[in-house]
């Protein structure tokens, strides 16, 4: 605990899911993720946690878990996930930081980080945090950006483009923004205890002219088509990866005290209020739904 760690890409107060997303042409890369989570979800499970949810876009698609945890380091892309979903005992709003997850051991069967990994300049720490949380056996879907992609390959052989797609390093094309290679991808997953089971390609075609001038539907159909290539060759921008968490740790089951401090590790008791630490003291805020474990010094 308490342990530095890289700074956090803050999203607090962006309009990135209205941008991005709802006004920024992204229909294809949407419909493609779709296929892809589809495809790797298990049909069904108990508790899912979602890293870097974001607005929530993805939670929907979760359908076959019972509860899904909604994790982002902004609080306010946690406040339109509230506002979209709605508060229940199904979904949990989390704001803290991937880095430091407030949750207990072996808590969950199931976890996703699209769009995410993308921020981490640590991803071996980040994943290690994911499997800590993760129990035996549960499911862990990660997207990642590929740095060994056709269009970084052909820049790089047109002199466009000084960092070379092969190499294994991740590259910072901007700050805090990470390009990865699919064999370093693997080789953190493993480390951490992932055993890997599929790998899938997606968004082949996220080229601005094709989007413009072939229909949403049938470019993402020649992608799904395409998708299964991903389990012997990653030249897409970006890559979805289904893999199980495997190793030493035990098969627990969603309890109702799942969140331990995040200051001193301690287990932390109670739901729908502040928590406070019985060990550190530090209280942990719970506001109009969404719990908020980010260490104020870090804010
Ligand atoms: C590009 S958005 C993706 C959102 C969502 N997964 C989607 O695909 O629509 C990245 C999200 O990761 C969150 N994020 C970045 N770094 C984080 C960290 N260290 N801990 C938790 N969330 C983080 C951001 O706040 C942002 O909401």
């Amino acid at each position: 605990m308490g342990k530095q760690t890289p700074p956090v890409c803050s999203y607090e107060g962006s309009d990135y899911q209205q941008r991005f997303w709802e006004a920024g042409g992204r229909d294809y890369e949407d419909a493609v993720e779709a296929i892809a989570l589809k495809r790797l979800l298990p049909s069904d499970g108990k508790f899912m946690l979602e890293l870097g949810a974001g607005a929530g876009r993805n939670t929907p698609r979760y359908q076959g878990y019972d509860r899904v945890a909604l994790l982002d380091y902004s609080r306010t892309q946690l406040e339109q996930a509230r506002d979209r979903l709605g508060l229940s005992d199904r979904y949990l709003y989390v704001a803290a930081d991937a880095y430091h997850l407030p949750f207990r051991e072996s808590l969950f069967d199931g976890a996703t980080m699209i769009r995410t990994l993308h921020h981490m300049a640590d991803p071996v720490l980040a994943l290690s945090e994911v499997r800590r949380v993760m129990n035996l056996g549960g499911v862990f879907i990660l997207e990642f950006a590929n740095k060994r992609n056709f269009k970084s390959i052909l820049r790089y052989w047109l002199g466009k483009q000084k960092w070379n797609p092969f190499s294994k390093e991740p590259v910072e094309f901007a700050e805090l923004n990470f390009d990865f290679h699919p064999k370093s991808i693997r080789g953190y997953l493993q480390e951490n205890q992932f055993t890997i089971k599929k790998q899938l390609t997606v968004s082949h075609f996220r080229v601005g002219f094709l989007k413009k001038n072939i229909p949403t539907a049938l470019l993402s159909k020649l992608d799904s088509l395409l998708q299964w290539t991903g389990s012997f060759a990653q030249y897409s921008p970006s890559v979805f990866t289904r893999a199980q968490a495997a190793g030493e740790s035990e098969k627990g089951l969603p309890v109702d005290d799942i969140f331990r401090c995040v200051s001193c590790g301690t287990d932390l008791e109670g739901f729908g209020h502040d928590l406070t630490c019985p060990s550190c003291g530090t209280i942990w805020e719970y506001r109009d739904g969404i719990y908020d474990f980010r260490i104020k010094s870090n804010l």
